[in-house]
């Protein structure tokens, strides 16, 4: 038994069956199957070339790998718990393919450098699928925008009603957000892009390899500078997670204010019916499920983080077991990230808005209440004394059930006699939302001259 295995040699007894399968991962590593292979051919030809093992033994053993490639793509190929990992299970069907030569591939590596390859090639490829995406989303609230440039909303604080914006401002925030996450992933991708190979175990190798020609054959941007980290740096698997998490973060928040916006008292816009469902008891109900359990979603991701910060933590150098239990949290925030975007952009892009209930929504409330504080300020009012004029007139309209725009020139004066009849030109809520209208601003024409320059 124990002669089946690729490190038998200084074992006498078996290993123990359930020992076997607690500590194998090929049940989730298997995923990296085709980034094993390509480190593996690039390896074996890097051999061959620096005349390590024969040019021809390394043509055999890259042939190898490659029917076996097409193998576990037609899925011919069964893996086993015995040999415990994608890579020896790779690595063990070549020499039962080719033969003998197929063990001179791992000549000068260890399966803690070919992990540490095969995740990174992983995640890059991944990364670059996840960045698709992002574009499609960042494309799909830009598309909201443009197409409700006349919608005004209530902009809140406190959940309160605050001061009007434009919907097509609210849904560019949430653009602002997805492409900083962008240029945070576009940023990690760039420092883990450095080739590990060459590590060895943990201190090198004594074979003349060359570590820089690999690199270039995986598409790396060099080579990683110091064995002993290059064996055990899981930093760019826990970047990428707190990308994640902050990315997911964002998608919770707008998760939340679609739901919000869903409910029969907010009634601001509605998702298409692809994107809910039903109640089994409730005739009525159109659920927004779709948000909601993005929302959901958002914990486990945070959890991956953590649990990948925890698993690294105290870890003393060079490579512990303990690090293939990097691989899950990895991979399921990878799943849950792909997915939440995907269906996120779709979504979005089919968003239909309830412009005239959120045109409602934003007359109330007082939202222009500012815009006559910063009309008595121009006047020559200082602003704390605005504010309380202000205050006051929001008071009596409070307490006679009136709105500010409706308040007669001389109920106005009542709190300040710099009021004017061109007051009526400033509490309108278009009049609101135009005059802000420096860059940044909620204003129509600060909106479009963003929306301009997102195009070019
Ligand atoms: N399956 C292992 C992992 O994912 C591969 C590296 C194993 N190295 C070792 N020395 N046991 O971490």
């Amino acid at each position: 038994m124990s002669q089946d295995k690729l490190w038998g040699g200084r074992f006498t007894q078996p290993t123990d069956k359930f020992v076997e399968e607690f500590t194998a991962s090929i049940e989730f590593d298997q995923r990296l199957y085709r980034y094993d292979i390509q480190g593996s051919k690039a390896h074996a030809e890097m051999l061959g070339r620096q005349q390590i093992i024969a040019a021809s033994e390394a043509q055999q053993i890259i042939a190898g790998l490659d029917e076996i490639l097409t193998d576990i793509e037609a899925g011919k190929i069964k893996f086993s718990v015995a040999l415990e990992d994608i890579h020896m299970n790779v690595e063990a069907r070549l020499i039962e393919r080719i033969g003998a030569v197929g063990g001179k591939l791992h000549t000068g590596r260890s399966r803690n450098d070919q992990v540490a390859v095969d995740i990174r090639l992983y995640l890059r490829d991944e990364i670059d699928t996840i960045l698709g995406y992002l574009s499609k989303l960042e494309a799909s609230l830009v598309k909201q925008a443009e197409e409700n440039l006349d919608v005004i909303m209530p902009g809140y604080t406190h959940l309160q009603t605050a001061q009007p914006v434009l919907y097509s401002h609210h849904m560019l925030a949430y653009r602002e957000m997805i492409a900083r996450d962008s240029s945070r992933l576009q940023d990690l991708r760039t420092r883990f892009n450095v080739m590990p190979l060459g590590a060895g175990a943990l201190a090198g190798t004594t074979f003349p390899i060359d570590r820089e020609w690999v690199a270039g054959q995986l598409g790396f941007e060099g080579v990683t500078r110091n064995s002993l980290d290059s064996v055990s740096d899981r930093d760019f698997a826990i970047e990428f997670c707190a990308f994640a998490g902050i990315l997911m973060m964002h998608l919770s928040r707008l998760s939340e204010e679609l739901i919000l916006w869903s409910s029969a008292d907010f009634s601001f816009i509605e998702l298409s019916d692809a994107f809910c469902t039903g109640s089994s008891i409730m005739p009525q109900k159109k659920n927004p499920d779709v948000p909601e359990l993005v929302r959901g979603k958002t914990g486990r991701v945070y959890g991956n983080l953590i649990s990948l910060l925890t698993l690294m933590k105290s870890l003393p150098l060079a490579y512990n077991k303990d690090m293939q239990e990097d691989k899950e949290p990895l991979f399921d925030t990878i799943d849950t990230v792909k997915g939440s975007l995907k269906i996120f952009a779709d979504m979005i892009a089919e968003m239909k808005v309830k412009a005239d209930n959120m045109r409602i929504a934003a007359a109330r409330g007082f939202s222009t209440a500012t815009d006559v504080a910063d009309y008595c300020v121009r006047k020559g009012l200082p602003f704390r004394q605005a504010h309380e004029v202000v205050g006051k007139t929001v008071r009596y309209c409070v307490e006679t059930g009136k709105d500010i725009p409706d308040l007669t020139l001389d109920e106005f004066r009542e709190f300040s006699d710099l009021i004017e009849d061109d007051i009526y030109d400033f509490v309108t809520l278009e009049a609101s939302v135009n005059a802000r209208k420096a860059t940044g601003g909620t204003a129509r024409e600060a909106v479009e001259r963003e929306l301009a320059r997102l195009k070019q």
